[in-house]
C-alpha cells in the first residue's frame, strides 16, 4: 500500500493537518518499531521511554499480538455492542478475574476521556447530586466533560461543560502545599482535603476521581498511607472512589493494577492504554453493589471492537508468560537505583519518583528554592532525540520541569543501560 512515497506527499499531508496533537510535534516519520525500539525512515532506532503514551504496554507490535489480530481480523472486524463476541465475553470474563475485591462489572469505551465519562454516569446513577471532587494537577482527559476534570489548560475555554468541580491539594510531598514534611506532617493535606470539601460547596460531592500516580501533572507519587486516608474520607462522607488507572493498570508498577500495589480498592476503576497492547481499548470496572448503567446510558458504536478485545486478551497473556512484572521491577529498580546515584552528583535533579516502569525526574535550578528548571527539561527531549532515546516531559501539565522515563514493560536491561548512559551523558552536556 505504501510503497510509492514522495516527499511532496508527506510535506502536502503535514500541511494539511488541522492541529489536535499534545504538545509540539516531534520530528520523527516513523517507519516501524520492534520491542522497544522504533525506527525513523532513514533506519535511525530510538528507544522509547514513552511507551507511545503508556500504550505500548508489550512494545511495538508484539508477535503474539499481531497472531492473535491477524486469525481474528480474518474472522470479522467490527460487531455492534449488541452482540456477543468471543474476544468481548471472554475479556470480560478476564478482567473480572484479575480486578481486586469487588470490582467484578465490565464496561467499555473508546477513550480515556469516554471511559472516565462512564465512571462519572456510574457515580451519578449511583449517588444524588452533581459536585465531582478531583485533585489538583489531574489529567483525565479533554473531552468537553473531562477537560474540567483536569488541571486547567492554559487558554482553556471549554470548562462550562462538566459537572461542579472542587479541587483539593494533592500529597505532592516534594512541594507540600502545606510546607510539610512526609511523614511528620501526619497527611494533613487529607485533613485540609475534607475542609475544603465540607464547606467550599452547598451539596454533598457523590465521587473523588483521581489517578493513583499523576503522571501527565508531574509523575507524582503518593505515600502510601494517603490512599487509606483517602479511600477513609470518602467513606465518611459518602462519595465514591474512583481510580483512573489509564496509565497505571496492567504492569506499569509491577502489579496488574496500583488497587493492586496499594492494597486500596476504589468503587470504580477506570482502565485503558496499555492493555490494548497497541489497539485501542478503554473501560471501567465497578463494584458489583454499584447499580448499573440503564439502557443507553453508556454506549459507543466502535466500543466493543473485537480487533481490539483480541489485542488485549494477548496482551495480558503476554504479560503472564513473560512474567512481565518481574522485568518491570527489576528494570525499574535499577533505573531508580541509577538516577538516585547520578542525584548525588548533579544538582539538577531534584526529585526521583519512581514505581516500576513509571519513572519522573524532576529538574530545579536550585536545590534550596526548587525552581523548576523548564528549558532543560525540553533540552533533555531534544538532545535525547538525537543521541536515539525518546523521553518523555510534562510540558503541558504541571510545572514543565520533569522529564519521564516510561518505556513498554518489555524493556531489556541492555536497552535500559544505553537509556541511563544517555541520561548522564545529556547532564553532562546541561552541566556545560
Ligand atoms: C490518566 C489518563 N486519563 C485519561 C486520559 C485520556 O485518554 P484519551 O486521550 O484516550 O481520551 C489519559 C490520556 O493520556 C490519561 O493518561
Amino acid at each position: 500500500m505504501f510503497e510509492h512515497i514522495s516527499q511532496e506527499d508527506l510535506d502536502a499531508g503535514w500541511k494539511a493537518l488541522g492541529g489536535g496533537g499534545v504538545g509540539s510535534a516531534i520530528p520523527i516519520v516513523v517507519s516501524h518499531g520492534k520491542g522497544s525500539t522504533l525506527y525513523d525512515l532513514d533506519g535511525k532506532a530510538y528507544i522509547d521511554c514513552t511507551s507511545q503514551a503508556w500504550s505500548l504496554s508489550v512494545g511495538y507490535s508484539h508477535p503474539k499480538v499481531i497472531s492473535a489480530v491477524t486469525e481474528q481480523i480474518q474472522k470479522y472486524t467490527h460487531i455492534r455492542t449488541s452482540f456477543g463476541t468471543i474476544p468481548k465475553l471472554l475479556l470480560s470474563k478476564k478482567l473480572a478475574e484479575l480486578a481486586p475485591g469487588n470490582l467484578k462489572k465490565v464496561t467499555y469505551a473508546l477513550s480515556g476521556s469516554d471511559a472516565n465519562e462512564g465512571a462519572v454516569k456510574l457515580a451519578l446513577r449511583n449517588r444524588n447530586g452533581n459536585t465531582f471532587v478531583t485533585l489538583m494537577d489531574a489529567y483525565h482527559g479533554r473531552s468537553l466533560a473531562m477537560i474540567n476534570f483536569s488541571w486547567p489548560h492554559p487558554n482553556n475555554r471549554f470548562t462550562s461543560f462538566s459537572p461542579p468541580i472542587i479541587r483539593i491539594p494533592q500529597a505532592y510531598c516534594y512541594r507540600c502545599p502545606l510546607r510539610l514534611e512526609y511523614p511528620a506532617c501526619q497527611l494533613a493535606c487529607v485533613e485540609l482535603a475534607r475542609d475544603i470539601i465540607l464547606r467550599g460547596t452547598s451539596e454533598p460531592p457523590l465521587a473523588l476521581m483521581m489517578e493513583p500516580f499523576q503522571g501527565n501533572g508531574g509523575m507524582i507519587c503518593f505515600p502510601p498511607e494517603y490512599f487509606k486516608a483517602i479511600r477513609n474520607l470518602c467513606d465518611d462522607l459518602n462519595m465514591l472512589l474512583i481510580f483512573d488507572e489509564i496509565q497505571t493498570g496492567f504492569g506499569r508498577l509491577g502489579t496488574w493494577f496500583a488497587a493492586d500495589y496499594y492494597q486500596v480498592i476504589p468503587d470504580i476503576l477506570v482502565f485503558g492504554k496499555g492493555v490494548g497492547g497497541g489497539f485501542p481499548l478503554f473501560g471501567v470496572i465497578y463494584d458489583q453493589g454499584l447499580k448499573s448503567f440503564m439502557p443507553g446510558d453508556h454506549s459507543y458504536t466502535f466500543a466493543h471492537f473485537p480487533v481490539s478485545m483480541t489485542a488485549a486478551l494477548a496482551t495480558i497473556q503476554v504479560i503472564e508468560e513473560e512474567n512481565l512484572f518481574d522485568n518491570v521491577r527489576t528494570i525499574g529498580g535499577f533505573i531508580a537505583q541509577r538516577l538516585r546515584e547520578l542525584q548525588q552528583s548533579y544538582e539538577i535533579i531534584g526529585d526521583v519518583r519512581a514505581i516500576g516502569l513509571m519513572i519522573g525526574v524532576e529538574l530545579v535550578k536550585d536545590r534550596k528554592t526548587k525552581e523548576p528548571a523548564c528549558e532543560e527539561a525540553e533540552k533533555f527531549v531534544k538532545e535525547g532525540l538525537k543521541r536515539g532515546v525518546i523521553f518523555g516531559e510534562s510540558r503541558y501539565m504541571g510545572l514543565g520541569n520533569i522529564v519521564k522515563i516510561k518505556p513498554p514493560l518489555v524493556i531489556t536491561q541492555s536497552e535500559a543501560e544505553k537509556v541511563m548512559e544517555v541520561f548522564e551523558d545529556i547532564l553532562k552536556a546541561l552541566k556545560k
